[in-house]
């Protein structure tokens, strides 16, 4: 199946956002990837649902909101009645986590877990089977515009042959320093997402870098 290109809003222009999200409508895009940020999780501070709400009300493609926050039980309806499609809560945030991906389920979203590039993904290995995406963090969260860590590369690796031996359809996603530089090796190693800010909104032509990320190569696995 083709890989998905999702542009991560907190890269676009805020002074100016209903532009961005036009362009993203009229690209070859899949998804809009919402990053929430609350100061405690993560060292910055984002937005929350009211701004999730306004993308929502002229987005034309599914919400990918990545909670990067303390308690996302907490918010979890309130994301959903917002607008999301996908909802994405960190493993290091949830020490229910079972109880927290059936709760997104239950809103009828689908249901994410995010890994920072400290954690291992081997500590997934008995919540997979409920899981319909992992985001794997090539970047420690919190900003915008930082280096890819290399050592994500063989960590899709690894979480890709978990995936495809046990049969599961859960998709991998790649989040933080991804551009055209990166973004044929990480999906031959088994990405399906690819989420970019920077590396579109701070290009020449957004448009046309979408459209370039988007025709790379088949994804070489099929989950
Ligand atoms: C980082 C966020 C990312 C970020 C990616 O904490 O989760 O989604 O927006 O931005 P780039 O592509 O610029 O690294
Ligand atoms: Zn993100």
């Amino acid at each position: 199946m083709k890989h998905l290109i999702a542009p991560s809003v907190l890269a676009a222009d805020f002074t100016n956002l209903g532009k961005d999200i036009e362009m993203v409508n009229n690209s070859e895009a899949d998804w809009f990837h919402v990053d929430v940020m609350d100061g405690r999780f993560v060292p910055n501070i984002s937005f929350g649902m009211f701004i999730v709400k306004a993308i929502k009300k002229i987005a034309k493609k599914p919400l990918d909101v990545h909670l990067m926050i303390v308690e996302p039980e907490k918010y979890i309806e309130q994301f959903r009645e917002a607008g999301a499609d996908v909802i994405t809560v960190h493993y290091e945030a949830c020490p229910h986590l079972h109880r927290t991906v059936q709760q997104i389920k239950a809103t009828g979203a689908k249901a994410g877990v995010a890994l920072n590039p400290h954690t291992p993904v081997h500590l997934l290995e008995d919540i997979l089977p409920e899981l319909d995406l992992v985001l794997l963090m090539s970047v420690n969260p919190g900003f915008g515009g930082q280096k890819f860590i290399y050592q994500t590369i063989p960590k899709v690796r690894k979480l890709a042959e978990m995936i495809t031996t046990r049969n599961l359809s859960t998709v991998i996603e790649i989040d933080g320093g991804v551009g055209l530089q990166n973004a044929e090796e990480l999906l031959k190693a088994g990405a399906r997402v690819l989420v970019a800010g920077s590396s579109i909104f701070k290009a020449d032509d957004p448009s046309d870098t979408i459209s370039r990320m988007k025709s790379i190569g088949q994804n070489t696995l099929m989950v």
